[in-house]
């Protein structure tokens, strides 16, 4: 195994030659993930592959390191100051500081446990990202735009007010949104932080089905307290637990033994409490 490298370290010198992609290989894989705190250590000894085309839900305690692990897939926790990492983390095969990290967060997209609105229309926030990297006629974008809501089902909600102000939004309608802008990317690696707290069943029915249905042209990773969606969605799922204050990983290829792993016992019994 390569030696561990400083994830926090952007200026790491790239691997050359790339390690050439294999088809069966996962897509996104991490060895030996650290991360500390201003000092004190919050994950530990996290290995972890999403096989390509696959749903791989990540559940744990509140606390317990869920969001850290996914800033850590595209490199966002080089931006939190005090947060440190290390351990090796590749995309096809390649180290993901073979990249930039404005590139790799275009091919690993991420939609965040909190809905991130900018200043500006519903329409300027689904494009955001998107008009800033590829060029398209007012009409495609127009076209874009309502397919992406559509899938996320939010085009009959906003499809007739999309030059209002974004903030107007319910919460769950901001969520949909923020996933609309990421999926508008196309990327190869999607990491969802709870995309579906803040919404109704039905809402929260239309998520999960685009999440399966697009695992012919992406991979997910999905944190979430609900067991039960873990159950529908993933093909694999990995739980976080404590130890001695740490978060560690308890891996498994199968989604539904490893949420019974003893690792994941306690969440499974808050589970069973609601
Ligand atoms: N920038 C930071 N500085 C200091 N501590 C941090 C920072 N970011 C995260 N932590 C700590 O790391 C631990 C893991 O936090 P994280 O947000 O990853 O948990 P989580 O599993 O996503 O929790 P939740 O289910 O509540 O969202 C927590 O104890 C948190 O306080
Ligand atoms: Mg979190």
């Amino acid at each position: 195994m390569v030696d561990p490298r400083v994830l926090s370290t952007s200026s790491a010198a790239p691997e050359s030659p790339a390690p050439r992609a294999r088809l069966d290989a996962p897509v996104l894989e991490a060895r030996g993930l650290e991360v500390w705190a201003d000092g004190t250590p919050i994950l530990r000894g996290v290995d972890f592959a999403v096989p390509r085309g696959s749903v791989v839900c990540v559940t744990g305690p509140s606390g317990v390191g869920k969001s850290t692990l996914l800033r850590c897939l595209n490199r966002l926790v080089e931006l939190v100051p005090g947060l440190r990492a290390k351990g090796e983390i590749r995309l096809e095969g390649a180290s993901i500081h073979d990249v930039d990290a404005d590139g790799l967060r275009e091919r690993i997209g991420m939609l965040f446990q909190q809905p991130v609105l900018f200043p500006g229309s519903i329409r300027d926030n689904v494009l955001f990202a998107a008009r800033r990297l590829r060029r398209a006629s007012k009409a495609e974008w127009d076209a874009r735009v309502r397919a992406v809501l559509s899938e996320v089902g939010l085009w009959d909600e906003v499809g007739r007010r999309l030059g209002k102000p974004a903030s107007v939004l319910s919460v769950g309608q901001q969520q949909r949104l923020c996933l609309a802008r990421v999926l508008l990317l196309e990327p190869e690696v999607v990491l969802m932080d709870e995309p579906t707290s803040a919404l109704d069943p039905e809402s929260q029915a239309v998520i999960e089905r685009l999440i399966r249905s697009r695992r012919d042209r992406q991979s997910f990773v999905v944190v979430t307290h609900d067991l039960a969606q873990a159950r529908r969605i993933a093909d694999a799922a990995v739980c976080l637990s404590l130890r001695d204050g740490v978060g560690e990983l308890a891996p498994c290829a199968d989604p539904h033994p490893s949420l019974q792993d003893p690792a994941c016992r306690d969440v499974v019994a808050d589970a069973a409490d609601d």
